[in-house]
């Protein structure tokens, strides 16, 4: 608990420009939860190089994200957003955990093995122990709740399960966290493949909205998205294109399903994926707006940068001596 609130965290990787799917899925329910939780909101720049990155790229990557979490409305006062490479706790509690988790467990970890079969070039230590820094980045902040998607339940999962090794050897030390689950982010789907979540590194770039997308390129996207020869729009599962869309539509609005199906009763798909690209399209413009206000603004985003580090240094701290000290580390002499 900070200030009588249950401690939220979550993290993004600034590898790749984020899409329609972390907006809609993540970043944009994230902005209701600063009044009821106390939130910490990271990009995770240790975990991207468990991949080979271009270091102006990533750091360039990285401010983006940051400046567009705060774009899409968190507020970095309410909000502790923050480079995880600037708390050196992150890394030094995954040393420490590292020793309490089984390579039996990692083993198991079904992201690990897409990712090996994916980077067989560069198949290294960090890529296998990424889900231990995960766990630190979690039990760091004693975080109450996790929002992640389902892709990362594995991940919270041995997140849990080290935390309560961890305490069963040392008595309370760390939070057991849960995921969040609230009213749920939409799932987006790719556009050119239904069945698969829109990612930002599929290779089709027909298939994913990216969130700086202008208004032509999202229209002609939308025109493009795989859909059926049912020609009506009808939210069921026997049409996953059309539902993808439908999705999209009501996250973007505010309509139910119902309401979509009876707009659009009647009419061609072509209208109706016209409509779907506008609404998105509105949808994004002022976080768009917004960011290229912001990422010229230097001072300010520095600002937050520096501020927010230092908060997320001072939570990090308290939990990491107090581990320190468990596990049998001296004390530091002042
Ligand atoms: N592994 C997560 C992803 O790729 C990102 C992440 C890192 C994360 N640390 C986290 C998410 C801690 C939630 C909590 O999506």
């Amino acid at each position: 608990m900070i200030d009588g609130k249950r401690i939220l965290f979550s993290g993004m990787q600034a590898t790749g420009t984020l899409t329609l799917g972390n907006y809609l899925g993540a970043l944009k329910n994230w902005v209701s939860l600063s009044d009821e939780y106390e939130c910490f909101y990271s990009v995770v720049d240790l975990h991207s190089i468990t991949v080979r990155q271009d270091p102006a790229e990533l750091r360039k990557r990285a401010r983006n994200l940051l400046t567009l979490y705060i774009a899409a409305g968190l507020d970095p006062k309410k909000n502790c957003i923050y480079y995880q490479s600037h708390v050196s706790g992150h890394a030094e509690l995954a040393w420490i955990l590292n020793c309490f988790t089984y390579m039996g467990e990692l083993n198991r970890m079904t992201q690990f093995k897409d990712k090996i079969a994916k980077h067989s070039d560069n198949i290294n230590a960090g890529l296998y122990t990424y889900p231990v820094l995960m766990a630190a980045d979690i039990l760091l902040y004693q975080a109450d709740v996790v929002p992640v998607g389902r892709d990362q339940l594995q991940h919270l999962e041995i997140t849990r399960d080290i935390a309560q090794r961890f305490n069963g050897v040392y008595g309370e030390v760390f939070t057991i966290p849960e995921p969040y689950v609230g009213k749920a982010g939409a799932r987006i789907m790719s556009l050119q493949d239904p069945t698969k979540k829109m990612s930002k590194s599929d290779d089709n770039l027909n298939a994913s909205i990216f969130l700086m997308d202008d208004r032509d390129a999202i229209i002609r996207k939308f025109k493009r998205a795989v859909t059926d020869s049912e020609a009506a729009v009808r939210y069921r599962d026997e049409q996953p294109g059309i539902k993808n869309l439908i999705e999209i539509y009501c996250a973007c609005n505010g309509r139910t399903p119902e309401e979509a199906e009876k707009e659009f009763e009647g009419r061609g798909y072509g209208d109706f994926k016209l409509a779907v690209g506008e609404s998105v399209a509105d949808v994004l413009r002022p976080v768009q707006e917004r960011f290229h206000e912001l990422i010229r603004d230097k001072a300010y985003i520095d600002s937050v940068i520096k501020e927010n580090g230092e908060k997320a240094n001072y939570y990090a701290g308290k939990t990491l001596r107090k581990v320190q000290k468990k596990v049998g580390f001296p004390e530091r002499i002042r």
